[in-house]
């Protein structure tokens, strides 16, 4: 029977091909990489290998902007540099959204080899921190990270076509001192999850742990949805086994919070999750349901809860900042809080005496935060003490504070939620790119583990 040998024959094609040409499909790729806090602007780092010969580099981490870009100048020193020939059409499908051609002599290399006669791609690099960009060329070059499988520790795996843009040293301004560029783990195609993934052919999907000190090592983990392993008592515990998850929502309006805004009407390359309610110690705060879904009638993406990194403490649009401090100070007043308001702190408006708080090893014992979200119903990213309250501390006018590190960020503004550092500290978070869903384990210290329990050293 015809119909049958065909099917033996695909069905043996198929068996000749899994067993001899594909590469074994079990073996795990996950790279990982420190992520550390700065001290002096307490914004996030990660730590890659770049060029050839590899070389240590901290790049500011950002959740939100499109491409990565590096510091090129005369001291760029790698032999595997090479420049992206320019046609506006390629290299925009590239990813460098606004592209324009330039030539090497704008990137600024010593490089014996610059033709300044052949166009190569440009891109305009952002600093979202004190919102400024730039223009320069495009480089490729290689990027390398450990791979996280224990028993080949050093093993690193590169990746020879990463594609960022070239930035002057001016840009650098506000980031951390020893950064030389940005490294972006955006929704973007030129993003590093988006590069690892194509270029490895793993999942499109990267996990971070932002420490909550400067003292400590966190991690970020690409290219697998697990195992994430953790030391916990001289035994390895995955925790991706622990994560709860929520769908990441696409705003369908604009790019994001860029500086440039780009004529097209893409989607935001940022990550939004879908907050339907907020209760504090268990009670309901009142908030406008409209300011919490994302208009998108006038395709203009306003209002939603999204993501950010560089947001030092979470900003809630106006009428939510009051319903929700107000709730808070009465909640913190019963007797099971017993706490009382001082004269507040700038940027906080609901501080405590630091006396008269009781500082658990979840850090200070004040009413818990749930921030309800989208999904399966109970899905609740709970918020205590050690992710709500700041110490402000201050000797010169004795002054000695635990102040709720939520800030008020005025009205019409595009965003009505942006759930800052303070909040994703000491927390493992998992950005599934490719399914659209966002894992967490809430603070990490519930369960008596940190983000530095990922045993990373920074080797940058
Ligand atoms: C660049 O690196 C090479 C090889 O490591 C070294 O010989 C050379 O001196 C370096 N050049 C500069 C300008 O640092
Ligand atoms: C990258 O994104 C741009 C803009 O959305 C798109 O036009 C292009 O096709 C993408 N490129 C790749 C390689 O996916
Ligand atoms: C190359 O770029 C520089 C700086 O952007 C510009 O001044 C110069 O005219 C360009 N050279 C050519 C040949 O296009
Ligand atoms: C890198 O790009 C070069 C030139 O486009 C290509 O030949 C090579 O296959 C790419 N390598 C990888 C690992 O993607
Ligand atoms: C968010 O949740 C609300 C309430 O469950 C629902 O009506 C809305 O469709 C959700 N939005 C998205 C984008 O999933
Ligand atoms: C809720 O917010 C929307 C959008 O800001 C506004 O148009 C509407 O009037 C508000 N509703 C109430 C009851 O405040
Ligand atoms: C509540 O705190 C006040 C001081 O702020 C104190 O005088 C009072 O005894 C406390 N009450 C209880 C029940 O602990
Ligand atoms: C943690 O990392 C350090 C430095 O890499 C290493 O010496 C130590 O053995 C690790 N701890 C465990 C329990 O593996």
């Amino acid at each position: 029977m015809p119909h049958s040998l065909s099917l033996w024959s695909f069905t043996f094609f198929l068996l000749f091909f899994t067993f001899f040409f594909l590469p074994i499909p079990t073996l795990q790729t996950t790279l990982i990489s420190p992520v550390s806090k700065d001290k002096s602007t307490n914004l996030f780092t990660l730590s890659v290998y770049l060029k050839i010969p590899l070389h240590p580099t901290k790049l500011f981490l950002d959740l939100a902007f499109l491409f990565p870009w590096t510091l090129c100048d005369a001291n760029y020193n790698s032999s595997s540099f090479r420049y992206v020939d320019c046609d506006r059409t390629f290299c925009f499908y590239l990813g460098f959204g606004g592209a324009s051609c330039t030539n090497c002599t704008e990137a600024g290399l010593s490089d014996p080899n610059c033709i300044p006669e052949n166009p190569i791609c440009g891109a305009y690099p952002e600093n979202l921190v004190v919102r400024d960009y730039d223009f320069d060329a495009t480089l490729i070059d290689t990027l390398a990270l450990p791979s996280a499988d224990v028993s080949t520790k050093t093993h690193l795996i590169s990746l020879p076509n990463y594609t960022f843009s070239c930035a002057h040293s001016s840009l650098l301004k506000g980031l951390p001192k020893d950064v030389t560029g940005l490294v972006s783990l955006s929704r973007y195609n030129l993003s590093l999850p988006n590069q690892i993934s194509s270029a490895l052919s793993v999942p499109n999907t990267f996990a971070v742990c932002f420490p909550g000190s400067f003292k400590s090592t966190g991690v970020a983990f690409f290219g697998s949805t697990g195992p994430y392993y953790a030391l916990f008592e001289n035994s390895k515990i995955d925790l991706s086994k622990s994560l709860i998850y929520t769908p990441l929502i696409v705003n369908p309006d604009g790019i994001g919070d860029t500086v440039i805004s780009y004529s097209d009407d893409p989607p935001s390359y940022e990550y939004f999750v879908n907050l339907t309610s907020v209760r504090i110690n268990g009670q309901n705060v009142p908030i406008n349901v409209s300011l919490l879904n994302i208009d998108h009638e006038n395709f203009l993406g306003i209002g939603g809860t999204k993501f950010s990194s560089n947001t030092p403490y979470s900003l809630l649009e106006r009428s939510i900042y009051k319903a929700f401090t107000k709730l808070f100070i009465k909640e913190a007043s019963l007797s099971r809080f017993n706490l009382t308001r001082t004269s507040p702190v700038k940027p906080f408006s609901v501080c405590y005496a630091a006396r008269l708080v009781k500082v658990t090893s979840i850090g200070p014992d004040v009413p818990t935060v749930d921030l309800e979200l989208g999904g399966k119903k109970g899905v609740v990213w709970r918020i205590v003490g050690a992710n709500s309250i700041v110490r402000v501390k201050n000797k010169k006018n004795n002054l000695d504070l635990w102040c709720l590190g939520f800030v008020d960020n005025g009205v019409n503004k595009k965003t009505s939620i942006v759930i800052g550092a303070k909040q994703l500290e000491e927390n493992l978070m998992q950005f599934d790119i490719e399914s659209n869903k966002l894992g967490f384990t809430s603070l990490l210290t519930s369960h008596s583990l940190k983000c530095s329990n990922f045993n990373v050293t920074d080797f940058a």
